[in-house]
């Protein structure tokens, strides 16, 4: 698989990533089972076997579930983690945490990016993160205490890079100018359907109003070379069969270069020269196999935008 750099990451990262929102099974605080954990493992193996070598997580996945049992085959297999790239994000706090009434809210303060890096790093089995990101942007954020737990978590050795997720291009700006170290990765919600990052630019000068939280971003991180990655690249599967006009078509594109509606689906994003890593969310190791075919197939200008106006409904302006 093609890989990319991102800065501050020792290895090379496979092109593709994997999400690991969903393998710790069900969204509450029930225990993992041993059939959770076989199934983990197969669905982890299946993405190492495709090339993939970077995992991400998330404290809240499966209310910490996910990355517990990722640590259990971490333990199984200790000389994985030199071999993968981990990151994981904090910032959500589900409503009742840690006492019942208090409601469900976003925060980046001191104390709770680094009990939540510190309770992601004990569930993982690991001693460090490669990548820590701040999950969404929390309107309360101090950025001194984002760059004082920075500081703390890079200096203990615990995180070696950071990045954020959801943040525009004036909110990632505004926080570097506060931290030491450089944000890395700005993971957003990308895939075919989910185009305005990238179609946006087109907007320009044509009378049509571009998404004003969109405007931007990812010419910001181009500039700052900000690893752009894409969630819910596939659209979580609303682009396939009939479910979507554009189903046809990218199945009759799939047809023609002999490769599967998830692999041009992916393909679309790899395409865009800002380099975007998809992190590609299946918990079928079929559909995984068939989303990294993506990494063979060559779109031309013409089947992209193609693709763009058959998901868009109209012509570029
Ligand atoms: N930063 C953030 O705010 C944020 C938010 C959401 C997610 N994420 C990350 O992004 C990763 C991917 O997100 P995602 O799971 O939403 O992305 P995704 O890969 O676009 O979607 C996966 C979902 O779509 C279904 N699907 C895919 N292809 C399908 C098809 N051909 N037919 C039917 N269903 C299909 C899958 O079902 P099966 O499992 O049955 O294949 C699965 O439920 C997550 O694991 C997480 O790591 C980050």
């Amino acid at each position: 698989m093609k890989e990319y750099s991102i800065s501050g990451v020792d290895q090379a990262v496979s092109c593709i990533g994997y999400g690991c929102m969903q393998i710790g099974g069900s969204w509450d605080r029930s225990a993992l089972t041993a059939e959770r954990v076989r199934t983990a493992d197969l669905l982890v193996n299946a993405a190492l076997e495709q090339g993939i070598n970077l995992f991400d997580h998330a404290d809240i996945y499966c209310v910490g579930k996910s990355e517990k049992v990722f640590g259990e085959l971490l333990k199984s297999s200790p000389s994985l983690r030199s071999q993968i790239t981990i990151q994981s994000k904090c910032g959500i706090r589900f409503k009742d945490d840690p006492d019942p009434g208090l409601p469900a809210r976003y925060d980046l303060s001191y104390e709770h990016i680094v009990q939540s890096t510190e309770q992601s790093l004990h569930r993982l089995n690991s001693d460090y993160l490669d990548l820590m990101l701040l999950h969404r942007p929390d309107p309360l954020m101090e950025p001194e205490q984002v760059a004082a737990a920075f500081d703390h978590l890079h200096s203990s050795g615990k995180v070696r890079a950071f990045g954020v997720s959801n943040h525009s291009a004036a909110q990632i700006a505004l926080l570097q100018s506060y931290l030491d170290q450089p944000i890395v990765v700005n993971q957003l919600e990308l895939s075919l359907l989910s185009h305005d990052l990238i179609s946006d630019g087109m907007l320009v000068n044509t009378g049509v109003p571009a998404t004003a939280a969109v405007t931007g971003i990812l010419d910001y991180c181009r500039l700052h070379e900000i690893r752009v990655q894409a969630w819910s690249p596939l659209a979580g599967g609303k682009l396939f069969g009939n479910q979507h006009s554009a189903g046809t078509y990218i199945k009759s594109l799939a047809n023609e270069k002999s490769t599967s509606p998830e692999a041009i689906v992916l393909s679309w994003l790899l395409r865009h020269p800002a380099g975007i890593q998809p992190i590609v969310g299946t918990t079928q190791t079929q559909r995984l196999a068939a989303a990294c075919e993506s990494d063979q197939v060559e779109l031309s200008p013409e089947q992209w935008y193609q693709l763009l106006e058959v998901v868009r409904g109209v012509p570029v302006p």
